[in-house]
């Protein structure tokens, strides 16, 4: 029977829902090992992962709030229940309008259960931000998206997170990867999972990323001397990740798998074989 994978209340492009098993399969931690996840996103890999000791970690400061306001019981899951019945019943009744007046809410106030209703009424349930680093994904137009069945899905998600944090030790931090990276210099047991965006896949302000980063992230790699795992893409039906033989030679590539992403540049559109590449 295939394993049960728990879907978290954030959704974000590149999530890595299907490659959670294979990941799993690969890693092996002890009660004492420190998860360090620098480019968190919507953290489903860790939360599947369930490691006793987390650093959550992204530059998205909004990701972060929203795990932040869980820990600290600003959200609850009755909080979201009411929250989304009451928002959902208006948007339900003035579509757009209300979408776009809960956008611009947020973009002043950006409270964690606004940015909630936006990820889960935004076109493709993306997250993207401006260079003012404002939200600005348009509506993605489904008036009744709030059904109760939903609901219920949204508030199961934000219950699971809950129970964690009462069992767990995790943190959840904005900041770089080179600081969640530092973390290794201090603590003997880690295991690092890297998911940095791809290289030409910029698609938001927080999420800008180049060769330049790429080998930084290498040299933090490369120079701790805990284990690591990198998710990166192999090939797509046009080129192959030249960083995979150069950048990352140093690595054992596991396994590739295929997904079919969205989005406007080639890269995103196609069939792209992922790979996991480890130092162990
Ligand atoms: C591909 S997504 C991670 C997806 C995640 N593994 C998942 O399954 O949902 C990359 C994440 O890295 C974050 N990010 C981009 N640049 C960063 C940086 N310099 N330091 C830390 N996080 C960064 C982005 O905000 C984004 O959430």
């Amino acid at each position: 029977m295939s394993e049960k994978i728990f879907v978290p209340p954030i959704k974000i492009q590149g999530i890595k829902t299907k490659l959670v098993p294979l990941i799993k399969q690969n890693i092996s931690l002890s009660k004492n090992t420190l998860w360090l996840e620098p480019f968190m996103g919507s953290g489903v890999v860790g939360f599947n992962v369930r490691p006793e000791r987390a650093v959550f970690a992204d530059i998205n400061p909004h990701i972060i709030n929203f795990y932040n306001a869980i820990k600290t019981g600003k959200i609850t899951s009755d909080i979201v229940r009411v929250f989304l019945y009451e928002q959902g019943r208006t948007l339900a009744q003035d579509g757009e309008n209300f979408y776009y007046y809960v956008r611009e809410r947020f973009n002043n106030y950006h409270e964690p259960l606004d940015f909630l209703f936006l990820n889960r009424s935004c076109f493709n349930g993306m997250i993207r931000f401006n260079r003012e680093y404002n939200f600005n994904v348009p509506y993605g137009h489904k008036p009744q998206r709030f059904s109760r069945a939903y609901i219920t899905k949204i508030i199961n998600q934000v219950k699971y997170i809950e129970d964690c944090l009462r069992v767990y030790d995790w943190e959840f931090i904005c900041q770089p990867f080179e600081t969640t990276l530092a973390i290794t210099e201090t603590q003997e047991d880690t295991f690092t999972y890297c998911d940095p965006p791809y290289i030409g896949r910029h698609v938001d302000y927080y999420d800008s990323w180049d060769e330049c980063s790429e080998e930084k992230l290498r040299c933090l790699l490369y120079e701790a001397q805990n284990k690591f795992m990198l998710s990166t893409w192999c090939s797509n039906q046009y080129r192959e990740n030249k960083y995979i033989n150069t950048i990352w030679s140093f690595c054992r590539k596991i396994k590739h798998e295929h997904f079919y992403h969205v989005g406007a540049k080639e890269i995103n559109r196609h069939p792209v074989i992922e790979a996991l590449l480890v130092n162990y």
